[in-house]
């Protein structure tokens, strides 16, 4: 079966979902975009995905395609027409078309395009072994807390790292793990200590982020939020990244050295068990 997208307004088959040559996603990567989960059917933590959607927006002065109602009212339309049972929801916010100018046109029109992809999250062959990952240096710029397409440096390292034979990659900048090609990092240091690095313009905030270390505080766990080092990882007694495609995924090898006994472990398991528990009850809009 065909999948429905969004564009700018419309529902259209997959073969007719098109927008200009011209519009500025395309020539400077001039859009910003956000995946929601969708578990049984519902978003997950929406409010959350368009509160930083409104934030990534006003931080590079393009204005809202559309209401936040407006908006949910089509994402949820949208997962029914693809009958999303388990997957993504992907939305992306671009300055719209206008002739190729570095600067912005005077009288900008953003567009708007979702789009959904199904996909079994919760019972996941990676998070029941656990990803192996390699660091490579961050080459990214220096407003990683907006959630723009500029995609290029995280998807050459993903592949990169796939032609290594492992399954992602780490970035690192200045001796230090930023985070994942497209999650955030976790090294759990001793029993129920659990590091991730600070938020700033170095990293995306992210949305499951949030949630798992408010779950991992309520459980007892201490967060230490500061910038780790790989040599700190793979003295770890475990690892592990978050993201909405991922949830809460071990990471069991970090360059070629196994992360304590080289196999998921309890407090990852513990932490992906309560989010994935939780999530269900946060089915907010
Ligand atoms: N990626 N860091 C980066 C660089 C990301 O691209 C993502 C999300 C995250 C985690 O954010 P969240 O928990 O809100 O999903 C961190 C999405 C899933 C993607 O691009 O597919």
């Amino acid at each position: 079966m065909s999948r429905t997208f969004y564009v700018n307004g419309d529902f259209v088959p997959e073969a007719d979902a098109k927008i200009s040559v011209l519009d500025r996603g395309f020539l400077f990567a001039d859009a910003v975009y956000e995946v929601s989960t969708v578990l049984d059917g519902k978003l997950i933590d929406n409010k959350a995905h368009l509160a930083r959607l409104a934030r990534s927006l006003g931080e590079l002065k393009m204005a809202p395609p559309a209401t936040d109602d407006a908006i949910v009212e089509a994402q949820h339309k949208l997962v029914e027409l693809n009958g999303v049972d388990q997957g993504l929801l992907y939305l992306q916010v671009s300055r719209g078309e206008a002739d190729r100018d570095f600067a912005f046109p005077s009288k900008p029109v953003s567009s708007l395009v979702m789009f959904t992809q199904t996909r079994k999250l919760t019972d996941s062959p990676a998070a029941e072994r656990g990803i192996r990952i390699v660091s490579m240096p961050d080459q990214r710029w220096g407003r990683r807390d907006i959630k723009t397409v500029q995609l290029l440096a995280p998807s050459l390292a993903k592949q990169a790292a796939m032609e290594a034979g492992v399954d992602d990659a780490w970035m690192v900048e200045e001796g230090k793990v930023t985070e994942g090609t497209s999650n955030n990092a976790y090294i759990v240091t001793s029993d129920r200590t659990i590091q991730t690095r600070h938020l700033g313009n170095e990293i995306l905030a992210g949305i499951t982020r949030a949630a798992v270390l408010k779950f991992a505080r309520e459980s007892g766990f201490t967060i230490v939020e500061q910038a780790f080092t790989i040599e700190q990882a793979q003295a770890a007694s475990e690892a592990f990244v978050t993201s909405a495609s991922s949830f809460v995924m071990p990471v069991v090898e970090v360059d070629g050295i196994k992360i304590g006994d080289g196999v998921p472990g309890p407090v990852t398991q513990e932490l992906r068990r309560i989010y994935i528990e939780t999530a269900r009850e946060r089915q907010d809009l």
